[in-house]
């Protein structure tokens, strides 16, 4: 889980909120395997976890499409499928917590994150650094801005 972690996306918001994200999953493990297992204590972790997705992929949708981000629309859609299926276990998991439940959510999250992270996540991260070095016209040197508007 250490890729999750750290910097993927080369910006400190969005590398903050993946290791709110890892620490809200392990809160989350550490509960469901905790021999004094609280029902109540998981649902309320869950909640963190699945609320703070929910904004962390909306903070990287906005982003993407501010950017013209090629692959929004599919990045987007794994987001939203996720967040589908999450919200499914999450419903079953409290309409009778138990600790084999738990790991079933913890198991699927774990997995899902790992992978979306490496394959899509990083890919979009060197996407953003390479825009953010682009000149634009604020930090183009101001005699090639006058040569560009004489051209
Ligand atoms: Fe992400
Ligand atoms: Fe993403």
């Amino acid at each position: 889980m250490e890729l999750y972690k750290g910097s993927v996306f080369n910006n400190a918001d969005l590398d903050d909120e993946h290791t709110r994200i890892l620490n809200n999953l392990d809160q989350f493990k550490n509960c469901v395997n905790d021999i004094y297992f609280s029902p109540k204590l998981a649902a309320a972790l869950l909640a963190a976890l699945l609320s703070n997705l929910d904004e962390h992929f909306r903070h990287e949708e906005t982003l993407m499409n501010e950017t013209r981000y090629s692959h929004a629309e599919s990045h987007t859609m794994e987001h939203e499928n996720l967040m589908t299926t999450a919200r499914e276990l999450s419903k079953g998991f409290l309409s009778g917590p138990s600790q084999i439940e738990g790991g079933i959510v913890y198991d699927f999250l774990n997995e899902w994150l790992i992978n979306h992270s490496v394959r899509a996540d990083c890919v979009v991260g060197n996407y953003f650094q390479a825009h953010q070095e682009r000149p634009t016209q604020d930090n183009v040197p101001d005699q090639v801005y006058a040569f560009a508007l004489q051209a």
